[in-house]
């Protein structure tokens, strides 16, 4: 359990301005936020310097089209966004949002297995794996189709990604306290963010356009 926690706080000290920033203050973090988009990031935070070397990895493989939109959205979004990526520690240089999806999926499926069979450790491990899942390669954008890159449409994003994610590391302190219950009640929040996203920024799976 130590180890776990060890863990997730490694994950952290990846990003050490970010880890900050996501528990300070909204206007704190405009401020930050402004100053990091704005190229004038201090050297003494290396935290900073390397989430923006992500972002901009990101949107260079991005079609010009989109890089268009991308440039477009407003600074609040672009926070929203770079607090997202903030909470990842795992980037994929191939693996795309389904295949991500998948594996996420399967993590949620393993916290079922774990709470179902009173094993804690299973529990926890599967949901900080979930809370910390890669992120696909280019990004999120890519995957959400060019209607939604719109500061309107994304704003919704951050909110999703606190049910799932937050809930998740909730979920994985409640298993690590021993309790379980509590555990479990943070399951149907998780799946709700789940749904409430794909509702927004996902169609039918699979669908086939060889069938009338
Ligand atoms: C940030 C929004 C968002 C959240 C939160 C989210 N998903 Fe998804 N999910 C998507 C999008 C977008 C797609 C479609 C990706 C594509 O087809 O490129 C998708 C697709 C999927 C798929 C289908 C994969 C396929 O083969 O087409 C599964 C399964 C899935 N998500 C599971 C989950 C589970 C489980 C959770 C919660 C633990 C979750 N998702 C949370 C956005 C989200």
């Amino acid at each position: 359990m130590k180890h776990q926690r060890n863990k997730a706080k490694k994950c952290f000290d990846r990003f050490p301005g970010i880890q900050k920033l996501r528990y300070s203050s909204i206007a704190t973090v405009m401020l930050i936020g402004s100053t990091f988009l704005t190229s004038n990031v201090s050297a003494a935070d290396p935290g900073m310097e390397e989430l923006k070397k992500v972002l901009q990895g990101q949107i260079e493989l991005m079609t010009p089209e989109l890089q268009e939109k991308v440039k477009g959205l407003s600074m609040d979004t672009k926070m929203s966004l770079m607090a997202i990526l903030a909470m990842h520690n795992r980037y994929s240089k191939s693996v795309t949002m389904r295949q991500v999806m998948t594996e996420v999926l399967s993590d949620f499926q393993s916290i079922l297995a774990g709470i179902m069979t009173d094993n804690p450790e299973q529990t926890a491990d599967s949901a900080r794996r979930l809370a910390n899942h890669r992120i696909p390669v280019g990004g999120l954008l890519p995957y959400l189709g060019m209607e939604n890159i719109s500061d309107e449409r994304l704003a919704v994003l951050d909110g999703f990604n606190t049910s799932v994610e937050g809930n998740a590391l909730k979920l994985a302190t409640a298993a690590e306290a021993g309790d379980m219950a509590t555990a479990a009640s943070l399951v149907g929040p998780i799946s709700s963010g789940c749904v409430a996203c794909h509702g927004v920024f996902r169609t039918q799976p699979g669908v086939s356009d060889l069938l009338r």
